[in-house]
């Protein structure tokens, strides 16, 4: 920090999913100690095992506050105060408002939106206290298209993440904190091999200038990238990851 050569401690949240396993690949090939967060603490002791080094999983619903709190106070006194969150975490949902019930809509919110703020306001006061901090926020394409395949609450949550980005910057900057977001579009993940048809996925396809899907560790790039020392003066940003659907 500061140019200081204190190893930084970086928190990924949703780290047992394809690209939350990317980034902690990335983030440990950058020297950076990791700490992994998902839903299930057996899967993320075997994931540390698998990766070795400077790695250690906790798990964390992100939709209770009370569990967030106290896996960041588990998280402190093993690591100390964390330098880099990446607020990767999050479920998507395809249908659109005629199929979306209450129910589909709380969820995503709670998870892509509310567990976003949660572990965020339970980290910035290590951020705080150092003085430094980095925060890069998981939106989405949907947030700008209205969702080519994603649907009404998928799509109005990865916008709240774009809205909060923009605040928190402005709220952080003077403490050293930087906060930006990616706004990716079909990264090679379950949410695309999975959760799409192959209708869907060979459309999408076609309209993709750049011919392929994104793959996880190009997404990767992007957070070492905001996360390096030499980014400090990017902040409020959302970096657009599309392959050339969406210019603006
Ligand atoms: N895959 C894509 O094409 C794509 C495109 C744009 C944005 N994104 C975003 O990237 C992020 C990662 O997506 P992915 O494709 O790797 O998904 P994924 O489903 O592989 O991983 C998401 C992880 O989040 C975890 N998670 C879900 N709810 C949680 C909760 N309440 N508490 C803690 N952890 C929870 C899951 O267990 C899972 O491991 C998501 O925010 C997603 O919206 C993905």
């Amino acid at each position: 920090m500061h140019g200081s050569t204190e190893r930084k401690t970086a928190l990924v949240t949703g780290a047992a999913g394809v690209l939350g396993l990317a980034i902690t690949k990335a983030l440990l090939a950058k020297g950076l100690r990791v700490v992994m967060t998902d839903m299930d603490q057996t899967r993320l002791d075997v994931l540390a095992a698998e990766l070795g080094g400077e790695v250690f999983g906790v798990a964390c619903n992100l939709t209770d506050p009370t569990e967030v709190e106290r896996a960041v106070a588990t998280i402190t006194e093993r690591a100390g105060d964390v330098d880099v969150l990446v607020n990767n975490a999050g479920i998507l949902s395809n249908n659109k408002t005629a199929t979306t019930s209450s129910e589909e809509w709380r969820k995503v919110m709670d998870v892509n939106v509310n567990g976003v703020f949660y572990i965020t306001k339970a980290i910035v006061p290590g951020m705080k206290r150092k003085g430094w901090g980095r925060i890069i926020n998981m939106s989405s394409l949907a947030a700008k298209s209205g969702g080519i395949t994603a649907g009404t609450a998928y799509s109005t949550s990865k916008g709240a993440i774009i809205s909060l980005t923009f605040s928190l910057a402005a709220e952080l900057a003077s403490a050293g904190i930087t906060v930006n977001g990616i706004a990716p579009a079909y990264i090679r993940t379950p949410m695309v091999t999975a959760q799409l048809s192959d209708e869907q996925r060979a459309a999408v396809l076609a309209r993709i200038p750049v011919g392929r899907f994104c793959e996880p560790e190009e997404c990767a790039h992007v957070v070492c990238f905001l996360a390096d020392e030499s980014s400090g003066f990017i902040t409020g940003e959302i970096i657009d990851q599309n392959g050339g659907l969406h210019f603006d």
